[in-house]
């Protein structure tokens, strides 16, 4: 897939992009391709995020958003399920020390409650320990689904609102965002997504109205960031309209 810029020339604006979102995907196509289990694509895959976080960290990005587990991989076999926490326990222990020293903020978007317990207390222990960084926030969706957060925040805004006696009538699209899991986050400038697929798989669904797409057939545990700096060059080149002419 090219990557190159369909600018035609004209002046971009070439401020890094505040928020970037990524569907890691491809691991066990990358696995495969190399008679190895899909469980090693994911181990290789870790890798190629601790990468991107860094160049993101380096990069000053503010934020970087990345599908880690969707609501709906809990269809795959057990043993790649519990093994794709199991690297993310390691991948914490691993890391948190150094993520700690480049300033990084770890946050979890999805349902934490539902995945396995020695995950869920490294993942607490993650938060906990960068919650006080300021550099780069590092978001990471867990057993995350788009259509579940827009559900549980119109669940919770008409709790508050009926239970405070207010109206309805009045909510607007910035009052029901700040109910989304990224509340208060500028939505992603950047969708990524490896692996060739060209689908959002039930990702940031709210937040994509207005983020420009950016989709490449390198399997993930394959990105590197030259491939994100190539990305983030098609962005440049992008003409962002929202509406307008
Ligand atoms: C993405 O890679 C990682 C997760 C969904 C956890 P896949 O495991 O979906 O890799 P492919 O798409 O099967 O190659
Ligand atoms: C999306 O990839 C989820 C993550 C990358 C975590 P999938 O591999 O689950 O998506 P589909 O099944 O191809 O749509
Ligand atoms: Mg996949």
């Amino acid at each position: 897939m090219s990557l190159t810029s369909k600018n035609n020339g004209a002046e971009e604006n070439r401020q890094v992009p505040q928020h970037i979102a990524i569907i890691m995907d491809g691991n066990g196509r990358w696995a495969q391709k190399r008679g190895m289990p899909r469980i090693a694509g994911h181990n290789s895959g870790m890798k190629a995020l601790k990468e991107i976080v860094r160049a993101c960290s380096d990069m000053g990005v503010k934020y970087l958003t990345v599908y880690a587990f969707s609501t709906e991989n809990w269809k795959r076999s057990f043993e790649e399920v519990s093994g794709i926490f199991k690297i993310m326990v390691l991948y914490i222990h691993k890391e948190l020390k150094e993520l700690t020293e480049e300033n990084v903020r770890i946050n979890v978007i999805g349902d934490l409650s539902r995945i396995p317990s020695d995950a869920q207390k490294a993942m607490n222990h993650a938060l906990k320990t960068t919650e006080e960084n300021t550099g780069l926030t590092f978001n990471i969706a867990l057993n995350y689904g788009g259509r579940s957060e827009i559900v549980e925040a119109a669940k919770k805004l008409y709790n508050e609102k009926t239970g405070s006696g207010g109206s309805l009538d009045d909510i607007t699209e910035e009052e029901f965002g700040k109910y989304m899991s990224t509340g208060g986050v500028p939505d992603p400038d950047i969708i990524i997504r490896t692996g060739g697929e060209m689908r959002l798989s039930n990702f940031l669904l709210w937040q994509c109205a207005y983020s420009e797409f950016i989709f490449t057939d390198i399997f993930w545990p394959d990105f590197s960031p030259e491939e994100l700096a190539k990305c983030i060059d098609e962005f440049y080149g992008r003409h962002r309209r929202y509406g307008g002419v």
